[in-house]
């Protein structure tokens, strides 16, 4: 299975500040847990001007928003399945 998985991860300020600093480090161990380094591009996002939103993360141009550290596990799970 060729596929590959882009996340995007809003790092602006206000998603930064809100919960994306533990949310790329939750990504980053989880990809590395489950050996998922070479199939996931992740990168880091400026500022999306939909703060009131954030946090935001979006996998395959599927925007989550709201992100929580406690929820993002499950998001992966389910998304990187
Ligand atoms: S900081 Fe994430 S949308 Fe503005």
């Amino acid at each position: 299975m060729g596929q590959t998985y882009n996340i995007e991860i809003c790092l602006g300020s206000s998603c930064f500040s809100r919960g994306n600093r533990e949310v790329v480090q939750i990504i980053r161990d989880y990809l590395r847990k489950n050996h998922l380094d070479d199939k996931v591009v992740l990168r880091g996002a400026r500022c999306m001007n939909r703060c009131s939103d954030g946090p935001f993360v979006i996998i395959n141009d599927k925007t989550f928003t709201c992100i929580g550290v406690q929820d993002i596990e499950k998001i992966l799970e389910k998304e990187l399945a």
